[in-house]
């Protein structure tokens, strides 16, 4: 891995063994972009690989220099003005109105190591050697403003991060309307988008379309990440596969309102630009003052999807999270939701833990409903104390018992809502985002708190520390329920409104920097109407998000394959639940429940109580199982071999490390009579390996197969669907199938 500069040529070069990223100075001082992709050999100069060509009618800045034209040239982090009409990243608006603005080379410094986002989540490295630095510094002479680009290459994955920071160094005040992470422009339009696009309950949704000339985009508005769109896209080859060929991935480190574009200009080259969105940010920078953009990262694979994925899931699961639970496997849960919803007291509390125990569940949640006044979703978001009403020792009592019969205790809470039905808004009602002289909007019975005001994140973190300090709680679960609208805060002048999207964010990430810091055992779990707000920015503070509220496996397969595209199994909370479902009313078997709940940080959301005898006995299995291979799963390399939005089948697999062990997981959603032989391709084990593989019940399943017959040829998954099943496979035919193959080197 190295940076290079070439002074002669006046460019630089990022690699590591996979992947170069080449940048240069152009002629003119701005910054150009040469090239991103598979890793090229090092050389003084990259330039044949520009390719100016004069165009009739463009724009240039220089006279008589036809060939040198921005809109023709490919751009690092492009501005409006001297040429350029594609989407620009920065855009400053200037004391006389305008808006041009010219960004030169001046200097630069290259150094092992990353450094940290002030105020930010973002990746890093442990030691100055698994990464490189280089610093671009940039400046506009006409408004004194000063830009320092920030591009991390890192030894041991195919990604470099990169981030902006702006400074104001002239007398005037600037306002930024536009200030993009990264932007890059690649030669070719020849790409399928790939979006993660979906709503409540059915997050994270593959989609792919062709890119065509024009934007295409993907953002959120809402205040939050979303439900809707991820703040991730991926450029693929048209033959790109799961495991092979060439994709580009862009994945943004932010919690709040963002874009992520393509944009192709008629000459096809494609412009990917993502940052915070700039339609709800306008940010006014006095002489002297600094705005930094979080981070984005950049992947490049030649191994297909999975390559990209796996690369993020390297760098998200070990350098991006962090703390305590990071490298720690995950504790099997059990969440009361689904068991109670809000209708519980510290008996029934009890009776679900006495059973979790017996079953070998290590951890209890206590979700919404145990505080201020709440019996239903109308009240007491804001009011963190314990409703002594259902818990009459509060939480310090339960938590303790719950710690004496054996298991640690978790804790729900919302931090950054309230109801007008609480004593915090009845004391400050100019607490939440909202209009003076406006209607403000409601959803879910309740508003936003203005965290973009440092008085009110300490108010809320003083009462979650009382609750954390006084009782013994290992586990939070970060909620967050509802989308943001009349953003407006009352501690902010007029100037400064444009500003608040942003440091809200900046104030969860606050609070949540205080809590970890404070509480660094404790296990965080994020939540936002189930995966709103699964993205890589909260991944920093809480090493593991709620996926979904849907917990029915067959609407999960298609939530955790899409969810996998950018985020590891060990981000990934997953909970068996009661059937009929509480989403779907489907109904499926308690084996394939847990077949998909596997593959995340496993759990339970359902009173233990109401299941029969038969039933405790699996999930003593599951459990067992799960405590067995949770290492395997969660610290695995992840495949996805079968795709739920392309057939009927869904199939996944996780290699250990050595590619000694293996568990793959098969799932089909409709069972069909008489159909072809079937068998799946796997990935990622040793070719060279024979591997003992069973079902998971042994002695119903088993062959010795060479690792090669299993990558080129495949696992047989047929099964006794001829139409004369009754005793074959389990005994359990019919639809909303699913199977587990563990494979273990036998050489
Ligand atoms: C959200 C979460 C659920 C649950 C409820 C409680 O919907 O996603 O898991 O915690 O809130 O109100």
């Amino acid at each position: 891995m190295a940076v290079c500069f070439h002074k002669s040529s006046m460019e630089f070069h990022l690699y590591n063994q996979n992947i170069s990223y080449i940048l240069n100075v152009l002629e003119n001082g701005q910054i150009g972009h040469t090239y991103f992709g598979k890793k090229l050999r090092d050389r003084e100069s990259f330039a044949h690989m520009l390719n100016f060509r004069a165009r009739p009618m463009s724009v240039c800045p220089f006279e008589g220099k036809l060939e040198f034209s921005m809109e023709h040239i490919k751009q690092e982090y492009p501005v409006y003005g001297s040429g350029d009409m594609r989407y620009p990243a920065l855009e400053i608006l200037q004391e006389n109105g305008s808006r041009i603005s010219e960004f030169l080379y001046k200097g630069h410094s290259i150094y092992q190591g990353k450094p940290e986002l002030s105020g930010l989540p973002a990746t890093y490295v442990e030691k100055e050697e698994e990464a490189d630095t280089l610093e671009l510094y940039l400046e506009d002479q006409v408004s004194g403003t000063e830009i320092t680009l920030y591009y991390t290459i890192f030894a041991n994955v195919p990604a470099v991060a990169r981030s902006a920071k702006i400074t104001q160094k002239g007398d005037q005040e600037i306002v930024l309307d536009r200030a993009m992470s990264m932007s890059v422009d690649l030669p070719d339009m020849d790409f399928e988008m790939i979006e993660l696009t979906g709503a409540w309950a059915r997050e994270r949704s593959v989609k792919e379309r062709k890119l065509e000339h024009g934007v295409q985009a993907v953002y959120s508005l809402r205040g939050c990440s979303s439900h809707n769109y991820n703040p991730f896209l991926a450029l693929k080859r048209e033959e790109t596969t799961e495991g092979n060929g060439e994709v580009y991935g862009f994945s943004l480190v932010y919690s709040g309102n963002f874009l992520a574009q393509a944009d192709v200009d008629t000459y096809d080259t494609t412009r990917v630009t993502m940052g915070i969105h700039p339609d709800t940010f306008s940010w006014n920078l006095r002489p002297g003052e600094t705005f930094q953009t979080p981070e984005a990262v950049m992947v490049y694979s030649d191994h297909g999807l999975n390559g990209m994925s796996q690369a993020y899931h390297t760098l998200y699961r070990s350098r991006l999270a962090r703390g305590f639970w990071r490298d720690r496997e995950r504790p099997v849960l059990i969440n009361n939701w689904e068991a109670t919803y809000f209708d519980f007291d510290e008996d029934k509390i009890l009776e679900i833990v006495k059973t979790a125990k017996e079953l070998g569940v290590e951890l209890f949640v206590l979700d919404d409903g145990w505080f201020g006044k709440r019996n239903d979703d109308t009240s007491s978001l804001g009011d963190w104390y314990p409703n002594l009403e259902k818990l009459p020792d509060g939480i310090t009592g339960v938590a303790r018992r719950v710690e004496e019969m054996g298991l640690k205790f978790g804790l729900w809470f919302e931090p950054e809502m309230t109801n007008k039905e609480s004593r915090l808004y009845r004391e400050h009602p100019d607490w939440i985002l909202s209009v003076p002289g406006r209607k403000v909007s409601v959803g879910r019975n309740q508003y936003v708190l203005d965290f973009s005001r440092e008085e009110v994140v300490n108010a809320i973190f003083e009462q979650m520390k009382k609750v954390l300090t006084e009782a013994p709680i290992s586990y939070i679960k970060w909620d967050m329920n509802r989308s943001m609208s009349e953003v407006y805060s009352a501690g902010a002048g007029a100037k400064d409104q444009g500003k608040v999207m942003h440091k809200y964010i900046l104030g969860v990430y606050r609070l949540y920097d205080m809590l970890t810091k404070e509480f660094p055992e404790i296990l965080f779990e994020s939540c936002a109407s189930g995966g709103a707000r699964f993205d890589p920015g909260l991944l920093y503070y809480a090493p593991q998000c709620w996926t979904s509220d849907d917990t029915d496996a067959v609407e999960r397969c298609k939530i955790q394959y899409g969810t996998s595209f950018v985020y590891p199994v060990s981000s990934m909370g997953a909970h068996v639940s009661a059937v009929p479902n509480h989403q779907l009313l489907r109904n499926t078997s308690l084996e394939t429940r847990a077949n998909v709940a596997y593959f995340g940080t496993f759990g339970y959301e359902l009173d233990p109580n109401r299941l029969t005898e038969e039933e405790k006995e699996e999930v003593k299995a599951q459990i067992a199982f799960m405590k067995q291979y949770r290492h395997l799963i969660q610290y695995g390399t992840f495949y996805r071999l079968l795709s739920p939005f392309e057939g009927n089948e869904t199939a996944w697999m996780v290699v250990s490390e050595d590619k000694t062990r293996a568990i793959v997981g098969y799932y089909k959603v409709l069972q069909s009579v008489n159909g072809p032989y079937k068998k799946v391709r796997l990935q990622g084990l040793d070719p060279d390996r024979k591997y003992h593989v069973t079902g998971m019940e042994p002695g119903k399943y088993e062959e010795d197969l060479y690792g090669d017959e299993l990558l080129w040829y495949g696992l047989n998954v047929s099964d006794a669907s001829s139409g004369e099943n009754k005793e074959k496979y389990n005994g359990k035919n019919g639809d909303y199938q699913s199977r587990l193959y563990l494979l273990s080197s036998i050489e």
